[in-house]
């Protein structure tokens, strides 16, 4: 008997809030792919707002799950090991029935989707606390750790490219199985009713209770992810420079932030100032002995930034020079020698003519641009 020699009338099956929630988050996915790979850390902010959109839309997805029509229930799709195993037993006999909405093997990948994209998530938000001291987590994580959790968040990216391969290669075997568009009927959300469809017990939207939850839990999140963003960060550099400092090592470049170099290296800088980098930037003893003891309380000794862990790393050769190491020089590569010499530039150490941030020793990428030439 073919099941599919008779025409049947179509039945919504996708309903609008299951479909805009699929095609949404495949944009959102998109979107946080292309700008973490393929546009440099500059474009981080929309990759952050990218993976944002991705959570939101999957704990949207969970609510509906609970609270949307028939074929948008958790309870119509989530099965036991047991059934999956026989649907899977049953596709290599050909026996397996077709299912209006997901099957079981379907089922476990959307839950695995959202269980990625939820760790993809946590671990970025947890990432941007330790590695670049913001967020809700710039309190908790440190340098080090946000290093690790933003390893766990490549593997989670890597797995969530192999689950969405395997997703249309799914889509598409099942397409071919029951002769049958899946990618087409997410977007009509409408699929032909056959004769031996595995049967799932109906239930009735609420979308009112819905939008109450979604809005509720969205609410939540912003108000608490608000509160822990306003607390200190872990190991933040010293955000306001002592006026002294301020004043007089800005006489010739912007004052840095003493974030940026270790205590030894700052001591090594003042005992040479009568010739610092060919000009005589001397100080009388006791200003002398005021701006050191400055410097090294408030040295790369004392911070947990990223600038401040990965420049403090100077070459031995020029120990208090942070355009020499390794760092900066990788970081700066892309950047032309005539870049740094034209207006208002003029030098590679005018960290503040392209970092936004540059006082504060924060350094976060996207407040990093290339400024026009001055007219
Ligand atoms: C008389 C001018 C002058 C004064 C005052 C001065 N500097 Fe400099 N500084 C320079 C010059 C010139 C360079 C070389 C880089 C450049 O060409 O911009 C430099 C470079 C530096 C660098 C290395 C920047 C890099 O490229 O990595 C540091 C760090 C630095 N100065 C710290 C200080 C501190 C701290 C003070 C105050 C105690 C100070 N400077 C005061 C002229 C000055
Ligand atoms: C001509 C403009 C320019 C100047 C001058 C400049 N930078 Fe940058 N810097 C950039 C850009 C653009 C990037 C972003 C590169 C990328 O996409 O990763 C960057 C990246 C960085 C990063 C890496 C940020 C991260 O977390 O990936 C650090 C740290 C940094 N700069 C420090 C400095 C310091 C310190 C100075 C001064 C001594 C300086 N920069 C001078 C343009 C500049």
């Amino acid at each position: 008997m073919s099941q599919h020699s008779i025409q049947q009338p179509k039945t919504l099956v996708w309903d609008i809030a299951v479909r805009v929630f699929h095609w949404a988050l495949v944009g959102a996915v998109l979107l946080a792919f292309v700008t973490a790979d393929l546009f440099g850390a500059t474009w981080l902010t929309y990759h952050i707002w990218a993976g944002a959109s991705a959570a939101g839309l999957v704990v949207a997805r969970l609510i509906w799950g609970v609270t949307g029509s028939t074929y948008a229930r958790l309870a119509s799709f989530v099965t036991g090991p047991r059934e999956t195993l026989r649907h899977l037993r049953d596709l290599v006999t050909g026996r397996a029935p077709r299912h209006l909405g997901h099957n079981p093997l379907g089922g476990w990948m959307i839950l695995g989707l959202i269980a990625v994209v939820l760790g993809l998530a946590a671990s970025g938000v947890a990432q941007l606390g330790g590695i670049f001291k913001t967020g809700p987590l710039g309190f908790a994580v440190s340098y080090a750790t946000g290093e690790q959790l933003s390893e766990l968040h490549e593997v989670f990216a890597n797995l969530l490219l192999i689950l969405i391969g395997l997703h249309i290669i799914g889509a598409l075997f099942e397409s071919w199985r029951t002769r049958e568009n899946l990618p087409l009927a997410m977007v009509t959300g409408k699929k032909e009713r056959r004769n031996g469809d595995h049967q799932v017990s109906q239930a009735k939207a609420m979308p009112w209770l819905a939008a109450l939850l979604v809005a509720t839990a969205l609410g939540g999140a912003i108000w608490g992810a608000r509160q822990l963003t306003a607390r200190p960060a872990f190991g933040a550099a010293v955000a306001v420079l002592d006026p002294t400092y301020a004043a007089e090592c800005s006489e010739c470049h912007q004052a840095f932030n003493p974030s940026l170099m270790t205590a030894a290296n700052w001591v090594l800088l003042m005992q040479a100032l009568p010739d610092h980098f060919g000009e005589d930037a001397s100080f009388d003893d006791q200003k002398q002995k005021q701006l050191t003891d400055w410097l090294v309380q408030n040295a790369a000794d004392t911070a947990d930034t990223k600038a401040s862990h990965r420049l403090r790393a100077t070459d031995p050769a020029t120990p208090y020079t942070l355009t020499k190491t390794r760092f900066w020089t990788s970081k700066h590569r892309d950047i032309a020698d005539e870049t740094f010499k034209r207006a208002p530039i003029f030098s590679r150490s005018n960290c503040s003519a392209c970092h936004s941030d540059a006082e504060s020793g924060q350094f976060f990428p996207p407040n990093a641009t290339l400024p026009n030439e001055a007219k």
